[in-house]
């Protein structure tokens, strides 16, 4: 029986090792991590992380061929592939610091997987790292090696979450990484053998390894992109009366450009997107390419714009303040569907209120009122780093209440935000919450879910996105 290893049960750890262990049961899967209350969550009823359909998969493999465990050691120590998925932020200190990923987590990661080994081991970098970190870790794992053969391969994950167990199980490509030598290729077959008990083979790409680590980069650097060019498109379209989800609809109706990831939003957030362009920003500026890197950098500019300027169009049109205004903000993930918060525009949404002295009164169903207080304190960059939290901020106790339900959040509210497209915010009884808040009672659709005109009807002003703005909101012109 071939024995896999995975270390690091997060995001990605989890949902792919359970995938793996559902479709390859002759293959023995532990999932090993160094959080005690991570594990213990997997292995109980209670997941550590939502996603849709990830409970039915752990269910009918716990215990038969897939198992969670604290024992890092003599999991690695017993398994044929280690898969390694473990976090890999932004660096906050030292060279590079805001930019370059911080290899911490895998550096001693590649150390105890050196120390513990007794058998020839295949390697796989799971979680997204800088272009050529794969030689890096060979290097600590060769130097190391008490004559032990080590196969490093580069096998990026390209789920989404809120969609991952769908995203495993029809993947569009798995890509495979690895070295152009008899070894390598070897080890190339035996991960595609893996994948191939269910992904079909004309689907399985295999690349040297530093094509593998840049194509995950240039992935997420090219799907952001796709979000930034058309908030910035919603800028503009606010300015001139066009309606942004006519143009991205007549846009991606060209089969060169495509229909998805063409929504106008409040911004992009997630563990992703913004860390990795930041890595190919700085490995651009360390190649010498400094006119790559502002191309690159430009896609994060334009997501903080649109961020802000959507704080901004909620307080002119509030009269310009919302200092002891209560505001209901709906939702707080960074998308539907997930409980995650890394890098949330909501986060910046929210703090942006907070710094204009609003109450806010926020509702996500899946976010805990522990995890918005503690994102709502920390600074920049250390959502990532659980070991460097910062202290509560002053305004963390009374100005941010969280709530239970959308009701409650929007009772007597000056405005409401909605901030994450979860389903449920569409069908809520908007008639009742326009009569409980205070009026002119406003809407800032920042997901562009809701029915604006509907909503217009009732008696709120509405602000959406990129869509053709309310007199109101005409004369009360947002500096951004
Ligand atoms: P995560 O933070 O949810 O999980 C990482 C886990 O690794 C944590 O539970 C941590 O305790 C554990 N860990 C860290 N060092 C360890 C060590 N030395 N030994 C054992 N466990 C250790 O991170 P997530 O979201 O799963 O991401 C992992 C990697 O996958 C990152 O590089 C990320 O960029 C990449 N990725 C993430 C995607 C996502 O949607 N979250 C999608 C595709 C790739």
């Amino acid at each position: 029986m071939v024995k896999i290893c995975c270390i690091g049960a997060g995001y990605v750890g989890g949902p792919t090792m359970a995938v793996i262990a559902l479709k390859c049961p002759s293959i023995e899967v532990a999932v090993v991590d160094i959080s005690v209350a991570r594990i213990t969550a997997w292995n109980s009823d209670e997941l550590p992380i939502y996603e849709p359909g990830l409970d039915d998969v752990v269910k009918q493999c716990r215990g038969k061929n897939l198992f969670f465990s604290t024992e890092v050691e003599k999991h690695v120590s017993e398994a044929d592939i280690i898969f390694v998925s473990v976090n890999t932020p932004t660096k906050t200190r030292g060279l590079g610091a805001g930019k370059a990923a911080d290899l911490t987590y895998w550096e001693s990661a590649a150390r105890m997987i050196a120390d513990v080994s007794k058998s020839d081991k295949i390697v796989v970098e799971k979680s997204t790292v800088p272009v050529k970190t794969a030689e890096a870790i060979e290097k600590i794992l060769t130097h190391n090696s008490k004559g032990i053969n080590y196969q490093i391969l580069s096998n990026p994950e390209f789920l989404a979450e809120g969609t991952a167990i769908q995203d495993l199980f029809h993947p569009d490509r798995v890509l495979i990484g690895g070295r152009d030598t008899p070894e390598g290729q070897k080890a190339i077959q035996t991960l595609k053998k893996v994948y191939a008990h269910w992904v079909p083979e004309d689907r399985i790409i295999c690349t040297n390894l530093w094509s593998a680590e840049l194509s995950k980069l240039a992935a997420n650097a090219f799907l952001a992109q796709r979000i930034s060019s058309v908030n910035a498109m919603s800028a503009l379209c606010e300015a001139t009366g066009a309606d942004v989800t006519q143009v991205s609809n007549a846009v991606g109706k060209d089969s060169r450009i495509g229909p998805k990831f063409l929504n106008a939003s409040v911004g992009f957030g997630g563990s992703c997107f913004q860390k990795d362009i930041l890595n190919l920003v700085y490995i651009c500026e360390c190649n010498g390419l400094p006119e790559v890197a502002s191309y690159w950098k430009q896609v994060i500019k334009v997501n903080d714009y649109q961020k802000s300027r959507f704080v901004n169009r909620m307080v002119s049109s509030m009269f310009n303040t919302v200092s002891g205004k209560k505001i209901a903000v709906l939702g707080f993930a960074f998308k539907k569907d997930t409980g995650d918060t890394r890098e949330t525009p909501a986060i910046d949404v929210c703090k942006g209120l907070l710094g204009d002295s609003a109450h806010l009164s926020i509702y996500d169903p899946q976010v805990t009122q522990e995890q918005i207080q503690r994102d709502l304190s920390m600074e920049k960059f250390d959502w990532d780093h659980p070991t460097h939290l910062q202290p509560m901020s002053p305004y963390g106790v009374k100005q941010v209440s969280v709530v239970s339900d959308a009701h409650e959040a929007t009772k007597d509210a000056h405005g409401l935000c909605i901030l994450t497209e979860w389903d449920e915010f569409k069908t809520l009884d908007f008639k009742r919450i326009y009569d409980n808040m205070q009026k002119p009672a406003f809407v800032f659709d920042g997901r562009n879910v809701v029915d604006a005109s509907k909503l217009r009807e009732i008696g709120f002003i509405v602000y959406s996105i990129g869509k053709p703005l309310d007199a109101w909101l005409k004369d009360m012109p947002a500096v951004a």
